[in-house]
């Protein structure tokens, strides 16, 4: 059986984005927008791991629709719910993975590649990706988790630069809170090599320091390559307050050694 293209699978899901025109076409947030160019960046960039990593075949074709519709549950839940946190609204992955199924956007591909597509859908946003016999399933969640990290690095590290010059979006930044303060139990588990949980980030400040956690949840060394050259780390120091809390500075000498020794084969 020859597999579809992933062309066939874009058309999908730009054919699904449509429905939701007139939302893209009226929210003052540019929400919807923004995670359509955010799919097209994780695509690009899931594609460059799996080459780093000598994919080809039905396995490319897999990491390369994981990462096109690993998202695609934030359109209705914007719709539903006016926000992109899972806390206050629904998860995101399992509802992505509802949508495939109802959207049928994988026909074609082999049964057995479309459940693990599927999987790496419904745990790409989890916290950890759960033990599982789906070897597969693992490599797509573990490319596009990568992806996705790196374009929320990308985009949130610029964003800070731009945010310092007023230009303030608080969907971007899931609405919390910008005073000083950190959280003592975030930064315990940064400094103790582990990525800190959401639940303890209450400020602004909070949710930049888990974003600094992300790069202990970074699987290839193509990744630690890209965020390296893209400077994300310094930029995520730079908006933080590190004068006034002498931790950051600690938190981000740990996580640069981590990265560092990573990206190297
Ligand atoms: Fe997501």
């Amino acid at each position: 059986m020859s597999l579809p293209s992933i062309e066939l699978f874009k058309q999908r899901f730009f054919d699904y984005s449509k429905r939701y025109q007139d939302i893209i076409d009226s929210d003052k947030f540019g929400a919807l927008t923004h995670k359509i160019r955010h799919t097209e960046r994780v695509l690009a960039v899931a594609e460059h791991i799996a080459q780093s990593i000598k994919l080809d075949g039905d396995l490319y074709l897999g990491a390369q629709s994981s990462a096109l519709f690993h998202d695609c549950g934030r359109f209705e839940q914007y719709k539903q719910f006016k926000t992109f946190a899972d806390r206050q609204s629904v998860d995101h992955g399992d509802l992505g993975v509802k949508i495939i199924r109802e959207e049928n956007f994988l026909a074609g591909l082999p049964d057995k590649l479309a459940e693990s597509v599927i999987f790496a859908v419904s745990v790409h946003n989890k916290r950890m990706i759960p033990e599982s016999d789906d070897k597969d399933g693992i490599l797509f969640a573990q490319i596009t988790r990568d992806a996705d990290k790196l374009d929320i690095l990308d985009f949130l590290s610029d964003y800070y630069v731009k945010r310092k010059a007023g230009l303030i979006n608080p969907v971007y930044e899931l609405f919390m809170e910008d005073k000083p303060e950190i959280s003592e139990s975030l930064c315990r588990s940064l400094l103790a090599g582990e990525c800190g949980k959401y639940s303890d980030a209450k400020t602004l400040n909070d949710f930049k320091l888990t974003q600094i956690g992300l790069f202990y949840d970074i699987n290839f060394p193509a990744s630690f390559k890209i965020t390296l050259e893209k400077k994300h780390l310094d930029m995520l120091l730079d908006s933080l307050p590190h004068e006034q809390f002498p931790v950051i500075k600690e938190i981000y000498g740990k996580v640069l050694n981590h990265a560092k020794s990573r990206a190297i084969l």
